[in-house]
């Protein structure tokens, strides 16, 4: 086999068809089942996105009343997953406590070994439901706080944010949550995605792949980015008393010193999309708002600056992860609960995957050419 034909981190290998989504780096374009990704993001709750990527339709009045009551319904702190969490140290990784809790949750499941279309069906929207409360907790236990009761009078991306904070939130800031949720939901055969496919493909069941999705989504070169962005304008340093200006200044001489010394900055670039990613427009509107919202320019100026010297320098556009990070900083999220607000909206995106590949499955199994030793025999 020539080196050619060895595609290093599957580049340009289509595996299999999806219905879920479709990325057109050519236009810049995302999908969800047919439905370009701003205008969902403009128009929908992050509820009906859900019902859409698992359906295929967008609901009607009475499914999406339907939907949201059983969402509602799953939305407590399991008191065992409570313990677990409890049991595990405070440093522990938030996507460490994220990947646990889902292994515990399917462990508990009344359909665990059963995957069937209802089966997946039902412990997808079980575990979608019951994620926030342990994302919210994990953060509140970190600050030594208690947790939270779920609020029933409050739709997924309110009720969110109520359990992490113990406040409501204004509305502004409840939009822009539930669009970062939206647009963080699918985005067709990405590293976790395709992880939760490998392994439901071995007909394992739904919480094995979301676990082992949640394992791959952790690394920085993927979902870790969005924290790796806030550690950078940690880095440059964020001074309220700044002029957007000057905050810019000093973040374009950050990123020429990076890139002089050849290190890859976390936030931008993609492997599909070479000429921006579909979701930025929206999530950098996103971001805008909260910026005036919370009185911030200081963050626009280190986020301006970064992104022209990028652009400046190599043309590397920013991803999703970029704008997402600090708009989370402003929401009051800790860094390290980024990520695992990326897990909570990609639940719906991996299980919508889960059960087509359950629907139609081949075993994922590739192969390899090897470069070892030549057969050798003991003496
Ligand atoms: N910072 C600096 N340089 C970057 C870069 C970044 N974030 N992303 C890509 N490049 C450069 C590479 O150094 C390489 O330059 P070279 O040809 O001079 O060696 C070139 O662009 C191609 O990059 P490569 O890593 O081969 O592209 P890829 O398609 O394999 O990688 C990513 C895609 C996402 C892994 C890569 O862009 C990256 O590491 N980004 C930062 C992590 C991140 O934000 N991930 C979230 C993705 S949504």
């Amino acid at each position: 086999m020539v080196a050619e034909d060895i595609k290093k981190g599957l580049a340009g290998v289509v595996v299999d068809y999806t219905a879920v989504s479709k990325v057109n780096p050519d236009t810049n374009s995302l999908l969800y089942r047919g439905y370009p990704v701003q205008e969902l993001a403009a128009k929908c709750s992050f509820e009906e996105v859900a019902y859409l990527l698992w359906n295929g339709e967008l609901p009607n009045e009475t499914e999406l009343s339907e939907f949201t009551a059983r969402e509602r319904a799953g939305r407590a702190l399991d008191p065992v997953v409570k313990t677990v969490i409890d049991a595990l140290p405070t440093t522990a990784h938030p996507m460490d406590v994220c990947r646990t809790a889902a292994s515990v949750l399917g462990a508990r499941h009344e359909l665990a070994e059963d995957s069937s279309p209802e089966a997946n069906m039902k412990k997808a929207i079980d575990l979608w439901a019951a994620m926030p409360a342990v994302v919210a907790y994990d953060q509140r236990r970190r600050r030594g706080q208690d947790a939270i009761e779920a609020r029933q009078d409050l739709d997924y991306s309110a009720n969110f944010l109520w359990m992490t904070f113990g406040e409501e939130q204004a509305p502004e800031v409840v939009e822009a949550f539930n669009v970062s949720m939206i647009l963080y939901a699918e985005h067709s055969f990405n590293a976790s995605t395709f992880t939760a496919r490998v392994v439901t493909s071995t007909l394992s069941d739904l919480h094995s792949a979301v676990t082992a999705a949640i394992g791959a989504l952790k690394g920085p070169l993927h979902g870790g980015a969005n924290e790796a962005v806030m550690h950078t304008f940690d880095e440059i340093g964020i001074r309220s008393e700044e002029s957007l200006e000057e905050a810019a200044t000093r973040a374009k001489a950050w990123m020429e010193d990076a890139l002089a010394q050849k290190k890859k900055v976390m936030g931008f670039g993609h492997r599909v999309y070479k000429h921006g990613d579909s979701r930025v427009p929206t999530m950098k509107a996103a971001l805008d708002k909260m910026i005036a919202h919370y009185g911030r320019p200081e963050l626009l100026g280190l986020y301006n600056g970064l992104e022209q010297a990028m652009d400046e320098a190599k043309a590397i556009k920013p991803n999703l992860d970029y704008p997402a990070g600090p708009t989370y900083h402003l929401m009051g999220f800790d860094t390290q609960t980024f990520t695992p607000l990326f897990v909570a909206s990609r639940i719906t995106g991996w299980t919508a995957h889960v059960m087509e590949q359950v629907a139609s499955n081949s075993l994922i199994r590739p192969l390899s050419e090897y470069n070892g030793p030549e057969e050798r025999h003991m003496p």
